[in-house]
């Protein structure tokens, strides 16, 4: 079955065309990074205003890109929450219109769902139990995963999520924003060991996440070298990011022997960090573990992993109202097995 995904939460107007869940026909992302760039973060009203512009044109395309007519249609998903509510509401209504127009069922599906569903694209899927860290600008969760809609949270951060830690150091070292990419390759060219910042692990035996800590040591850091040369700044990059994946990796690798699972994943914006992905697959590998994450363009925002998890949706008979609205906070949907 064919189904038309629509991605708005945030500052990417995504559409995709997916069949059965896991066979992306098209995927088109228009990315609004240029617009915000300059204040230094999303301004929510510039990301509403940006995606009634870009949704009639991105979902025509990855319609005409997947080679159908939308006559072939069977169904539209789309992103309902968590997110900016005016960015989620311009996607949101879009779907259900144009589902109504064509008289096929519209599914509203989470947005973190969305993320956890993005390793059933490739041709690398994990088998179930998994245990998956979710990492992303909004949230860092680690879950223990037993079926396409079946999660346990087993921890998850107490303060910034670590792609807020990595935005909120790129703008502290006057990197701009987003931070994770220039981050990522600022540290690839840095050594870790130069400046050592702190493991924030809590307690090694828990699950929970803290980096705001972390992001204040890099801010103390910089009262004491308050103009970072050019090797300064690569060194801090490099620091930051082998803190933070030695954290990621160690708590996952610890949820893997807790749980028992031969299978692990990594999920989500900062699924895409090159030290995370390295560390993470030598460290599975060791163990003996099977290490899965998307391909790099289903680890940012995108509307295919809306159209994975939406053909689960679907399937269970979850379908929306046009009086459903969008909600702004994370929550888990009803039907989710959330022990
Ligand atoms: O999943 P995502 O696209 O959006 C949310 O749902 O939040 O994640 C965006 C986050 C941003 O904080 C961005 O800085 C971070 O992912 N990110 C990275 C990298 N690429 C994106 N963080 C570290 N390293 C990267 N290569
Ligand atoms: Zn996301």
């Amino acid at each position: 079955m064919k189904i038309l995904a629509i991605e708005s939460s945030c500052d990417e107007t995504a559409a995709a065309v997916v069949e059965d869940g896991t066979r992306v026909l098209s995927s088109v992302v228009a990315s609004q990074v240029a617009v915000h760039h300059v204040y230094g973060g999303v301004v929510p009203e510039l990301a509403s205003r940006k995606h009634v512009e870009a949704i009639v044109p991105v979902v025509r395309e990855a319609i005409e890109t997947a080679g159908i007519d939308r006559s072939e249609l069977d169904a539209v998903a789309v992103t309902q929450g968590p997110g900016l509510v005016g960015a989620l509401l311009v996607g949101f209504s879009y779907a259900k219109a144009f589902a109504w127009g064509l008289g096929i069922p519209c599914v509203g599906v989470n947005h973190l769902e969305g993320h956890m569903s993005s390793i059933f694209l490739g041709d690398n899927p994990p088998s179930f139990p998994y245990v998956a860290l979710l990492v992303s600008g909004g949230h860092t969760s680690l879950y223990y995963v037993t079926g396409p809609t079946e999660y346990e949270l087993m921890g998850q951060t107490r303060d910034d999520a670590v792609g807020e830690a990595y935005d909120k150091v790129s703008k502290m070292l006057g990197l701009g924003y987003p931070g994770g990419v220039v981050i990522d390759g600022l540290a690839g060219k840095g050594d870790p060991k130069a400046i050592s910042f702190p493991r924030p692990y809590l307690d090694k035996k828990a699950f929970d996440f803290s980096f705001s800590g972390l992001k204040s040591a890099v801010g103390r850091h910089l009262k004491e070298f308050p103009e970072p040369d050019e090797e300064r700044l690569r060194n801090i990059a490099a620091g930051f990011q082998e803190s933070v994946a030695e954290v990621l990796c160690h708590k996952l690798m610890y949820a893997a022997k807790v749980k028992g699972c031969r299978h692990v994943a990594v999920v989500g914006g900062v699924a895409a960090n090159s030290r995370v992905r390295d560390m993470v697959a030598k460290a599975a590998s060791r163990r003996g573990l099977s290490f899965h994450t998307p391909e790099l363009k289903y680890c940012g925002d995108n509307a295919a992993m809306i159209g994975a998890i939406g053909y689960h949706r679907f399937m269970e008979g979850s379908t929306l109202g046009l009086n459903d609205d969008a909600y702004s906070r994370a929550r888990l949907p009803s039907n989710t097995k959330h022990k």
